[in-house]
């Protein structure tokens, strides 16, 4: 019997393709999927089943599954290889066919992509893809981005697939050109800045307060049934109680404390400098991974100045109480650094993103999704060109309510001898933006002096420039 040509296609038959595939497939889509393994080929028809799913190992078998217009979403490692999987599709496409890019691609890389494509009547989309290999197969979030005409070929497709929170879905359409991966790429900043304060928070706790991995996965888990659920917070809890095979011991104390990355933190800070959008807990995060990972500095500096933390003597319920506070204040400060980088960027790239349905379709299915972005969804549909979460009156009232608490925490970490950079710019961050006077007048002074850079007063108008002292003399 003659198949059905498919509805979509799929490159990239790894763990992550595979179960998208087979996600879209049990929604009642024709698709196909292509890998140049056989091996891979052979695992997705076993693992499919009697779903709807054709496959090939050859580019133009492939290609001759799809419907025509085609719609192909590839799900390979980000870099050159998206640029060698679209290279050998190309002789085999027509004009009108779309491709999307579902992996983390920098958003430079997608833009220029976009363009070359569309110089070739093809449509081309990046889409920022969160969850994980569980997410793919059961419902992931979704960021695309790319010529909006195109997204009502796919809509109906993602929109299945996608996680559902209160029967919306997690995914919609974002903006033009790479708006769906400079999404994703934020994603993934927030991520790290969350992963670091729970790190931070797991460190206070254990070297500091001396709690054991069970009273660490308890108060994880009663902490994840109230204001700070979320996905991290739940995994985090689970993560105490594993027990390692080989050892017995618990396997979080087996894991070498050396974090790695693939470099989506580091670009979400590279491009929030370029764009002049403090974001620091962020960056601290992506500084203290890379740190984690300088071995010879960190063996010689323990070697000759080695120091472990001071006993905490104090209120041990309170002050976790003033750290679970904490927690969620500073929780809240990097969503809000997040958003206004996805603020800052949308005006700088032109991508008129709607930041109630960003925060929306990270309600479910990706990695920072957490009971707090209903309220972030709901203060930015309140006000959609707010200027920082902190200025919505419901956020802004919390964080300012739990600010002597992460003094606190902060002044006890530091005491103690346990380093909570997250904490600590967290808290540097809202008192600097609150200060209403910032040193930088003395920097404005300092570059006059030794450069001639000139200066503004805060009597007059226009720029000034001063003989300051004796060098200039
Ligand atoms: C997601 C994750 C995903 C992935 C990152 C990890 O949203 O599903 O963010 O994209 O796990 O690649 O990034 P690092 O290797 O940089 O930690």
């Amino acid at each position: 019997m003659k198949q059905k040509k498919a509805e979509i296609g799929m490159v990239g038959l790894g763990v992550m393709g595979r179960n998208m595939l087979l996600n879209i497939a049990e929604h009642g889509f024709t698709a196909a999927g292509y890998d140049k393994d056989p091996k891979r080929v052979a695992q997705l028809q076993q693992e499919a089943g009697t779903l709807p799913v054709q496959s090939a190992d050859q580019v133009a078998d492939f290609v001759a599954l799809l419907n025509k217009p085609r719609a192909i979403m590839m799900l390979v490692p980000a870099g050159p290889i998206v640029d060698s999987v679209i290279h050998d599709l190309l002789p085999h496409l027509e004009p009108g066919d779309l491709i999307i890019d579902a992996g983390n691609s920098h958003f430079t890389d997608t833009d220029l992509r976009q363009k070359t494509l569309e110089e070739k009547g093809l449509h081309f989309f990046g889409m920022g893809v969160s969850g994980g290999e569980f997410g793919a197969r059961h419902g992931p979030s979704m960021m695309p981005g790319g010529p909006e005409p195109a997204y009502s070929r796919v809509r109906f497709v993602l929109e299945a697939c996608a996680a559902h929170v209160s029967g919306e879905p997690c995914v919609t359409y974002l903006g033009p050109r790479s708006a769906g991966h400079y999404v994703k790429m934020v994603h993934n900043g927030i991520e790290y800045g969350i992963m670091q304060l729970i790190a931070e928070t797991y460190d206070i706790l254990k070297r500091g307060l001396g709690m054991s991995n069970d009273e660490l996965g308890a108060l994880f888990d009663q902490w994840n049934q109230a204001e700070l659920n979320g996905y991290l917070m739940e995994i985090t809890s689970e993560i105490f109680q594993k027990v390692d095979d080989e050892t017995g011991k618990r396997l979080i104390d087996v894991v070498l404390d050396a974090a790695r990355q693939k470099g989506t933190g580091m670009w979400t800070s590279q491009d929030a400098l370029a764009l002049h959008e403090p974001t620091p807990n962020i960056d601290i995060a992506v500084a203290m991974r890379n740190l984690s990972g300088m071995d010879e500095v960190r063996s010689a500096m323990t070697e000759k100045f080695e120091s472990s933390p001071q006993a905490f003597n104090g209120d041990q319920n309170a002050f976790i109480q003033q750290l679970r506070r904490s927690l969620y204040a500073t929780i809240i400060m990097t969503y809000a650094q997040g958003m206004a980088q996805l603020r800052t960027a949308s005006q700088a790239y032109e991508y008129h993103l709607n930041l109630a349905d960003v925060a929306r379709i990270w309600r479910g299915g990706c990695i920072i999704r957490s009971a707090l972005l209903e309220p972030i969804r709901a203060a930015y549909a309140r006000q959609p060109n707010l200027l920082n979460l902190l200025l919505d009156e419901n956020l802004g009232k919390t964080v300012a309510e739990r600010i002597e608490d992460l003094r606190v925490v902060a002044q006890t970490a530091i005491q103690l001898g346990v380093p909570a950079p997250g904490f600590t710019s967290a808290l540097a961050y809202y008192d600097s933006l609150r200060a209403g006077h910032l040193p930088a007048n003395l920097i404005q002074a300092q570059r006059d002096y030794f450069g001639s850079h000139t200066y503004e007063r805060v009597d007059e108008r226009g720029v000034f420039h001063t003989i300051w002292g004796k060098e200039q003399e």
